[in-house]
C-alpha cells in the first residue's frame, strides 16, 4: 500500500481504517464503537473494548512463544551494567511488583508516582500498575523538590515508587532528600513510598512510610493482570504548558495500544523479534512510548539506555550500544547528536563498531537543524528520519513511514502526515494559508487513537488550551508551515513553551519562580537560540524601587533557585537587569520582540508597543550585560 493511500482512507473512513488497525492485536472483548463521542463531546476511540496495556506488552508475548526472547535491555555505562530479561522473566517481575502494589492498597484506577532514574525497575513498575489497571505518573527524574510536589497534588497517589539516586555522568544524585522534601511540601498526603536502593548511594527511611524496594518486591504475591475499558486511563504525563501550573495528560489503554502497536510497524520499520532503542528517559512522553510500551507491545526488544551521548565514557557511547545490541533501529534528540558533533566532529569513533545492524535514524523532540542532518547522512548508511510529535498526541504527527513507503527527505522537514492526523496550517482567522506560508499548525478533529483524551481533573482547561482557540481543530502550539508538495516544517512554539536541549518547559513557570525573589518587581522568561541545546530560557528582571542589589549578585541567586525550584535540565543560567519589560498598550509582554532582541537580530518596535524608546534601552542593558 502507499503512503498516499493509506493516508487519504485514514481520512476519508477513519473508522474502518482504524477497526483494521485494532484488528491487528488481540482483544479480550473487541470494540463495540470505533469512535463515538462522551458527555463532553469529547471524541473516543473503541468503545466497550476490553483489554489490558500489560497483558499486550508482556503475558501475551510468552502466551504466542516468545518468553524466551528479551524483552529489555538496561545498558549502563554510568554504573557499567549490562542486565538483559526476556519476556518470560520481565512477566515474573512486574507481576511480583504489581503484587506489592496491591499488597499497599493500590487498585483500579488509584494513581501511582514513580520518581525514578533510568533504571530497569522504572520500566516494571509502569506495566506494573498498568497490570492491576492503576494509573501511574512518572516524573521526570531531574525536576527539583516543589516540581514533584505539584504532580503529586494534581494526581493524588496511593503510593510514590522512587529510589535512592540517579547518576548523572559521574555524579551521584541523592533521590531521597527530593522525595522527602517534595512530600514536605505537598499539600496531598502519601502514605506509602517504596524505595530502590542502589549502591551508589543508600537512602535512609522513614518507617512506617517507606519500604525497601527489594524486600517488598520479593514479598509481593505475584498478581495477574485484570481486564480494563478500553477508555480506561493508563497514565497521567504531565508537561509544561503556558502557565506554570504543568497539564496533566491523560492517555486510555485501548487507544494507546492500537496506535502504538501499529506506528512500530508503519513509522519505524520494526517487528516483533527486532531491536528498538529510543535514547530518552521514560519521564518524557518519548520514554512512555518508545523505550517501554511501543516496543514492548510490538514484541520487539528495548533498549533502556542510563547514559549521556558524550562523557559516559565518550562521544562513541551510541556506536557501542548499536553494536553490542545489534540495534535495529534507533531513535534521539537532535540536541545528543550536536553534543557528539562538538567532541568527535569527523565522526571517528564510529570506526570502532560494527554498525550494520542499524536500519534507520529517527530524531525528535525539537527541530532536526539542517546541518546536524547533514552529518548524520554524511556519517551513516541509513535513512535519517526527523518526526514530529507531542506529549499531547503520544506518537508521530509527521513522519517518513519507513514501514509503508519511504518518500524522498527535505532538510528541515519531519516530511509528510502521519495516516490519521489531518494537518491545516491557520492564519490567525482559522483560514488555511498558502504552501510556504507560515502559520499555526492545527490537526482537525477527531484525534486518532493514543491522542490524549483530556488533562487529568480539567476537562475544561483541556478544551480551553485546546479547542477553544479554532474550533473543531486540536491546537498543536507549533509554527510552521507547507511546501508545496505538502511536506511539512515545524519551526517552533507560537506560545511560551520553550524547548531546552529536547526537554520540553514552561517560561511562565520560570517566571513564576524568578518572580518569587524578594528584588524582582516584574520579570520575563523567553527562549533563546543555543547552538548545542537549541534553545535556554534567558530572564530580564525588572527591580522593585528602592532595591539595591548587584545584578551578578541577583543572577546568581536566581540561577541557583531554579535549580533548586524547578531543576538544572532547565538549565537557566543568563539574566539581564532592565528598567522596564517591552509591552503592549493593553499591557502583553512583547516576547518576540524580547527573542529577536537577544538573538542579536533587527528588531521593529510593534506598532502595539507602549513606548517605542524602550527597544533602544533593553539593547543597552544587554550590551551591559555582556551579550553582543
Ligand atoms: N537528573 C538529575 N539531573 C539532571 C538530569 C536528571 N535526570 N538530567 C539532566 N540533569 C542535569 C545535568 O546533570 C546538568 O547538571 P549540571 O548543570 O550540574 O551539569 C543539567 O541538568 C543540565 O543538563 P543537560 O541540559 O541535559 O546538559 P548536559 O550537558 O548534562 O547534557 C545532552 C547535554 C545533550 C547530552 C543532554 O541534554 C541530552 O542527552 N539531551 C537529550 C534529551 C532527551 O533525550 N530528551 C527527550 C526528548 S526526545
Ligand atoms: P514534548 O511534548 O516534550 O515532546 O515536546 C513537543 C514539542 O517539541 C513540539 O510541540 C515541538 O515544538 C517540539 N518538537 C518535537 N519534535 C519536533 C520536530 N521533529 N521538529 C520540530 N519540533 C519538534
Amino acid at each position: 500500500m502507499t503512503y498516499a493511500s493509506l493516508y487519504g482512507q485514514s481520512l476519508s473512513d477513519p473508522e474502518s481504517f482504524w477497526r483494521e488497525r485494532a484488528a491487528e492485536i488481540p482483544w479480550l472483548e473487541f470494540p463495540k464503537a470505533i469512535l463515538d463521542q462522551d458527555a463532553n463531546g469529547a471524541w473516543r476511540w473503541f468503545g466497550g473494548g476490553r483489554t489490558n496495556t500489560c497483558w499486550l506488552a508482556v503475558d501475551r508475548h510468552v502466551d504466542e512463544g516468545r518468553g524466551g526472547q528479551t524483552a529489555l535491555i538496561y545498558d549502563s555505562p554510568v554504573t557499567g551494567a549490562v542486565v538483559r530479561f526476556t519476556f518470560a522473566e520481565l512477566k515474573s517481575r512486574v507481576a511480583k511488583v504489581a503484587g506489592g502494589l496491591a499488597a499497599l492498597g493500590v487498585g483500579q484506577g488509584d494513581r501511582v508516582v514513580i520518581y525514578m532514574p533510568m533504571v530497569p525497575e522504572a520500566a516494571i513498575a509502569m506495566l506494573a500498575c498498568a497490570r492491576i489497571g492503576a494509573v501511574h505518573s512518572v516524573v521526570f527524574g531531574g525536576f527539583a523538590a516543589p516540581e514533584l510536589a505539584n504532580r503529586i497534588d494534581d494526581a493524588a497517589p496511593k503510593a510514590v515508587l522512587s529510589a535512592s539516586c540517579g547518576i548523572e555522568v559521574a555524579t551521584v544524585i541523592p533521590y531521597k532528600p527530593l522525595l522527602d522534601e517534595a512530600l514536605r511540601l505537598a499539600r496531598q498526603p502519601v502514605d506509602h513510598c517504596v524505595v530502590l536502593q542502589r549502591p551508589q548511594c543508600e537512602a535512609a527511611l522513614t518507617p512506617g512510610r517507606d519500604l525497601d524496594w527489594a524486600a517488598w518486591e520479593a514479598d509481593g504475591e505475584p498478581a495477574d493482570w485484570v481486564a480494563v475499558d478500553a477508555h480506561d486511563p493508563l497514565y497521567i504525563l504531565y508537561t509544561s504548558g503556558t502557565t506554570g501550573k504543568p497539564k496533566g495528560v491523560v492517555r486510555d489503554h485501548g487507544g494507546h495500544a492500537v496506535a502504538l502497536h501499529w506506528s512500530m510497524q508503519a513509522i519505524y520499520g520494526v517487528d516483533a523479534g527486532d531491536v528498538f532503542w529510543a535514547a530518552s528517559d521514560v519521564g518524557w512522553v518519548v520514554g512512555h512510548s518508545y523505550i517501554v510500551y511501543g516496543p514492548l507491545l510490538r514484541g520487539c526488544t528495548a533498549v533502556l539506555f542510563e547514559g549521556k551521548p558524550v562523557r559516559t565514557p565518550d562521544a562513541g557511547v551510541f556506536w557501542r550500544v548499536i553494536a553490542d545490541h545489534r540495534v535495529n533501529c534507533f531513535f534521539v534528540a537532535p540536541t545528543a547528536f550536536r553534543a557528539i558533533k562538538k567532541e568527535d566532529p569527523d565522526c571517528l569513533l564510529k570506526r570502532d563498531y560494527d554498525i550494520s545492524s542499524l536500519r534507520y535514524q529517527f530524531v525528535a523532540g525539537e527541530r532536526l537543524d539542517p546541518p546536524t542532518y547533514h552529518w548524520l547522512c554524511e556519517h551513516l548508511d541509513v535513512p535519517v528520519i526527523d518526526h514530529w510529535w507531542q506529549t499531547e498526541t503520544g506518537w508521530p504527527m509527521c513522519a517518513n513511514l519507513a514501514g509503508v513507503e519511504l518518500m524522498q527527505t527535505r532538510p528541515g522537514s519531519p516530511t509528510l502526515p502521519v495516516p490519521g492526523y489531518d494537518l491545516r496550517v491557520v492564519d490567525e482567522d482559522g483560514r488555511e494559508v498558502g504552501p510556504r506560508q507560515e502559520g499555526a499548525v492545527v490537526v482537525k478533529d477527531p484525534l486518532p487513537p493514543g491522542a490524549f483524551t483530556t488533562l487529568w481533573g480539567d476537562h475544561e482547561r483541556f478544551v480551553d488550551a485546546y479547542w477553544s482557540r479554532f474550533p473543531g481543530f486540536y491546537l498543536t502550539g507549533d509554527g510552521g508551515y507547507r511546501d508545496a508538495d505538502g511536506y511539512m516544517y515545524i519551526m517552533g512554539r507560537i506560545d511560551d513553551v520553550i524547548n531546552v536541549a529536547g526537554h520540553r518547559l514552561s517560561t511562565g513557570e520560570l517566571e513564576e519562580v524568578a518572580a518569587s525573589h524578594p528584588a524582582v518587581a516584574e520579570c520575563a522568561v523567553v527562549g533563546v537560540r543555543d547552538a548545542d541545546k537549541g534553545q535556554v530560557p534567558f530572564g530580564l528582571l525588572v527591580l522593585k524601587d528602592g532595591v539595591n542589589v548587584a545584578a551578578a549578585a541577583l543572577k546568581a541567586e536566581l540561577v541557583a533557585t531554579m535549580r533548586a525550584q524547578v531543576g538544572a535540565f532547565a538549565n537557566f543560567k543568563q539574566a539581564v537587569v532592565v528598567k522596564r519589560l517591552p509591552k503592549t498598550r493593553s499591557g502583553k509582554i512583547l516576547r518576540q520582540a524580547l527573542r529577536r532582541l537577544i538573538d542579536g537580530e533587527p528588531v521593529v518596535a510593534p506598532s502595539t508597543i507602549d513606548d517605542p524608546a524602550i527597544i533602544g534601552e533593553i539593547e543597552e542593558a544587554l550590551r551591559a550585560g555582556g551579550r553582543p
